[in-house]
């Protein structure tokens, strides 16, 4: 822009509404492309806001990005299912993937919650929702104390009445409340363990 153009953008088209100094503000019109974009961006939000914030049309991103670890750990639980073997990995897959983890609460609720506690927090049992363990905290050892249990200490062996799915499914569950640390739960036993694989 050469010092003459400027000069004469700088024209005063109104009044002056602020003279300090020397320096004069003038009242000039905003240019239409200024409003433009204004008003552009004003309607903008209006309709954003409309499709992702109120109407539940639109997903925010985060919610796209759970939706999609969700699909993810679904597909990776159904690879893991099918191979059929259970190595500690395996498990872990599973106790990511909610429709498994599902499953191994309701086995939780009604088979282990009378000795466990409903949330894992412990009775008889105990607490399975902190990093402590009597028999192993590694996803092998917990699988099976679950399938063989502990049977002169009073755990039943949940293998043969179960099944092999179920006991999966629980020990998914078992897995995923680990480091919960419910409130009121019993105080920890054993060793403590935490689960780097995670
Ligand atoms: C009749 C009571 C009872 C029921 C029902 C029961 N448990 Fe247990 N469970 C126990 C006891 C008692 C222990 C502790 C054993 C010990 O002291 O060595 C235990 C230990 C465990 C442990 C090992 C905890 C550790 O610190 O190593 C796990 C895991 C476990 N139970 C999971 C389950 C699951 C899953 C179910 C349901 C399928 C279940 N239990 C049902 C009584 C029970």
């Amino acid at each position: 822009m050469s010092p003459n153009n400027r000069e004469q953008e700088q024209e005063p088209q109104n009044r002056v509404i602020h003279s300090v100094d020397g320096i004069e503000e003038y009242d000039n019109q905003l240019p239409r492309w200024w409003l433009f974009t204004f008003y552009g961006a004003i309607a903008f939000a209006a309709v954003y806001w409309f499709h992702y914030q109120s109407s539940g049309f639109g997903e925010l991103p985060m919610a796209t990005y759970r939706a999609e670890q969700d699909r993810a750990a679904a597909i990776a639980a159904e690879k893991v299912k099918a191979m059929g073997t259970m190595t500690p990995e395996a498990l872990i897959t599973l106790s990511k993937d909610k429709t498994t983890v599902t499953q191994g609460q309701q086995v939780f609720v009604q088979t282990c919650a009378a000795c466990h506690r409903q949330d894992g927090g412990g009775v008889v049992g105990p607490n399975l929702t902190d990093d402590f363990w009597l028999h192993g905290g590694a996803p092998e050892k917990v699988y099976k104390t679950i399938s063989e249990g502990v049977l002169d200490k009073g755990m039943p062996a949940w293998g043969p009445q179960l099944g092999p799915d179920r006991v999966q499914a629980v020990t998914a569950y078992v897995l995923s409340l680990r480091g919960t640390n419910v409130a009121g739960g019993k105080a920890p036993q054993g060793e403590r363990e935490t689960l780097t694989a995670r």
